[in-house]
């Protein structure tokens, strides 16, 4: 619901949350609260609630007209630096070699409903959407900035973004532009980041605020494996289930801040959007600039409070719902079972014992084009290889189709290798600087997509490859950063460098649009060496990304936890690979990938012939069984049932609906003599209700609840014949059924 009350004061709330936001005495916009839902509003609450005494002392005055008054320590949604404010701001614009220092004030609002899904841009849609647009005018810069907001049912997101259009007749330059601000009134949080590195994507991480700036940002030209755009603020001793979390997520691919500024007053200003330090954007006269949306989260509940919100905002409002209510195919992709070795017969044995253990679709990785065979080779050369597939791949694929199997491909389609013609015909269709030296990735280089052309050309290639050989999925894989960034075409059209990065990631959209429109059932899976680009953007076209090319269960175990916080577990593919592990050469047994993998959309990559008949029974079993529950560990809700702590050994989560739960149990290193009667809190659980755990046990909701789920029985020296999980790499599934008991 939003209300405007008395022109001033802006009331965006639901059940689960509210923000209010009003206008200052020199009509930019206050924010005054963001948090638990506070319900109808008086005027004397909002009195109450917007009262605040000028800081006179040590601060300098926004103007003279208006007494007393600062902007140094106000709350604010749109803040400019340099205005009587000196933390920094989120929005710079320069006209000529000046700094504008706009001051936009307050004109009208408008107040819609619904937000339909356009493939254009990545964004948030809905039916029950309410969205506010604020529209406030620098007449003596002749700048127009739209501040929108929306608010969906039974989620405390609140997405927004800022747009800017240049009313005046002179060439402006936007150098800062960001999509959110949430200023908060205490600093008293810790700011926890998902970072990482290739093979080791989003761990948790967490330090204490202080005065200044903590950020997580990418200046690759990718949403990174570093640092993701997801931020927390987390109260120092939040719990899975207690506790203060402010969140923010950016709906965007490419270069990033997610930052955290608190001042000499303890105050803490979050800010989000494009990272200013590799952009400029020229406006001219009526040219209009949208930034991407930011999503903000609020949880009094603790992380997994936090998840709820995240989850069911991506599962509603990003992802595409045809995915949400369709069965992810179970996959076999062959890339850590072949690499680049293989040739059709190799290939079509693996997917008939794929099919044979009940697999649903085939995915040929990296190597199927070209003269692929290793990685410094044929990328932007999108045509089959005939040595590996001398009767076409189309051949093929109906052979895969036949089996009852659905087809996957993969590509790199914003790639190009030296020895193509599309690299030696085009060389203008390569990132690169003019000066002499520039850095190869991967043996590789990266395509203009700023550039129509290119896109067009790849469109071209794929779309004849995707509908001759029947593709229904696409693994979509990015492999290389931009470095020594330039655009030949920007620079022959006359735009400046600084719109390079972001028109690249929006041509990398425009390539998912133009893609989906023509093949809307193509299943397109994301990926860039593993979870280089993890994000909304990109889960916006694809509802399920590759998380990391560390496909070792253990490894998961912190990947999962940290990806978790932000994006539901139906993004998330995870396959059953070979052991030892082809990244870290860790053994674990099949039982242990299995139980971890099953959590999300699952797949296999691993030779199935080299299996023994055991393993393959294993997999056909498990396999069957996730059929059966496939509903539920791809969308049902997820909860964290052991505390985070970095150097965790034991881990524990289930997901739920209202019927029935599937717990998994993970422990890294076996403990000796550890007390036996161990519990795991367990959640969403009718007191009168009685559960039939693992098919053998009934226990009531009220005792389940009381006592939690007792852990497995670990092997203890002498309990070998009632120990469930024994050695290292123990794991242990549970599933709880509500179940009619008639005495
Ligand atoms: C990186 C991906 O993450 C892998 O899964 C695989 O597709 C390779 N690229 C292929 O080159």
């Amino acid at each position: 619901m939003i209300d405007v009350i008395d022109n001033k004061y802006f009331y965006l709330h639901n059940k689960e949350v509210s923000y209010l936001f009003d206008l200052l005495p020199n009509q930019q916009l206050e924010h005054l609260y963001y948090g638990e839902d506070l319900g109808e509003l008086s005027g004397e609450d909002l009195d109450y609630i917007s009262l605040h005494p000028n800081k006179a002392s040590g601060t300098v005055k926004y103007s003279k007209k208006i007494k007393n008054f600062t902007l140094a320590d106000r709350m604010q949604e749109f803040p400019t630096y340099g205005t009587s404010d000196f933390r920094e701001g989120a929005i710079s614009i320069e006209y000529q070699d000046e700094y504008l220092y706009p001051d936009f004030k307050y004109d009208h609002f408008k107040i819609t409903t619904g937000k339909r899904r356009s493939l254009d841009f990545p964004a948030s849609y809905g039916k029950d959407s309410e969205n506010l647009t604020i529209y406030l005018i620098d007449s003596e810069r002749q700048l127009e900035l739209q501040l929108s907001y929306s608010i969906f049912e039974n989620l405390s997101a609140i997405v927004r973004k800022a747009t800017i259009i240049n009313r005046s007749k002179r060439d402006i330059k936007i150098t800062n532009l960001q999509s959110a601000v949430l200023d908060l009134p205490s600093d008293n949080y810790d700011f926890l980041q998902l970072s990482g590195a290739w093979i080791k994507e989003r761990h948790i991480v967490r330090r204490p605020l202080t005065q200044g700036i903590a950020k997580a940002e990418s200046l690759r030209g990718a949403s990174s494996h570093q640092e993701n755009p997801f931020i927390a603020l987390v109260d120092k001793d939040v719990t899975n289930d207690n506790g203060n979390i402010y969140a923010s997520n950016l709906i965007y691919s490419g270069n990033f801040i997610s930052q955290v500024e608190v001042d000499e007053w303890g105050q803490s200003r979050l800010m989000t959007g494009i990272n200013p330090a590799t952009f400029t954007w020229k406006l001219s006269q009526n040219q209009v600039f949208s930034t991407p949306e930011a999503v903000l989260f609020y949880s009094n509940q603790g992380f997994n409070g936090l998840m709820k919100q995240t989850h069911n905002f991506v599962k509603k409002h990003i992802i595409d719902q045809k995915w949400q209510k369709q069965d992810r195919p179970i996959v076999v992709n062959n890339w850590e079972a072949t690499y680049f070795d293989f040739n059709e017969a190799k290939l079509l044995n693996l997917a008939k014992e794929a099919k044979n253990l009940g697999i649903e679709c085939f995915v040929l990785d990296d190597g199927w084009f070209g003269t692929r065979n290793s990685d410094n080779s044929s990328l932007g050369n999108w045509t089959v290889d005939k040595k590996k597939f001398p009767r076409g791949l189309d051949h093929f694929s109906t052979q895969v189709h036949k089996l009852g199997m659905k087809f996957g491909l993969w590509f790199e389609p914003e790639m190009v290798s030296a020895d193509t013609d599309l690299y030696k015909f085009h060389p203008d269709w390569v990132v690169r600087h003019p000066y002499g030296r520039f850095s190869v990735g991967r043996s590789q280089y990266v395509l203009d997509f700023a550039n129509p052309e290119v896109i067009n050309n790849i469109y071209n290639q794929m779309e004849k490859v995707i509908e001759k050989a029947h593709v229904d999925y696409i693994k979509w894989d990015m492999n290389r950063n931009i470095t020594e960034a330039y655009s030949p075409y920007l620079k022959k059209i006359g735009l400046g460098q600084g719109e390079f990065f972001h028109r690249y990631i929006q041509g990398v959209y425009k390539l998912y649009a133009k893609l989906l429109t023509r093949f809307p059932n193509l299943l397109i899976e994301g990926c860039a060496s593993g979870g280089g680009r993890f994000d909304l953007g990109i889960l916006f076209y694809s509802p399920q990304i590759w998380p990391s090319d560390d496909s070792d269960a253990v490894e998961r175990l912190d990947i999962m936890s940290g990806t978790l916080l932000a994006y539901p577990l139906s993004t998330f593919s995870n396959h059953v690979s070979q052991v030892p592990n082809d990244q870290v050469k860790r053994i674990t047994s099949l039982k242990f990938r299995q139980n971890l993998d099953c959590f999300g959309p699952l797949g296999y990559e691993l030779d199935l012939n080299k299996l023994s008949l055991e393993e393959k029974i294993q997999i056909k079993d498990e396999i069957k069984w996730y059929k059966k529950n496939r509903k539920l560990l791809v969308n049902g809700n997820f909860d964290q049932l052991l505390k985070f702590d970095p150097s965790q050994n034991t881990y524990a989560w289930s997901v739920s609906d209202n019927n029935s739960q599937i717990i998994g149990f993970y422990r890294k290193l076996a403990r000796p003599n550890e007390t036996l009667d161990q519990y795991l809190p367990l959640k969403h659980l009718k007191f009168q209700q009685q559960y039939l755990i693992n098919q053998t046990q009934i226990v009531s909701g009220k005792v389940l609840q009381s006592f939690g789920l007792r852990e497995p029985y670990q092997f203890n020296a002498s309990n070998p014949n009632t120990a469930q999980v024994s050695g290292d790499f123990q794991s242990y599934l549970y599933q709880i059924k509500a179940i009619d008991r008639k005495n």
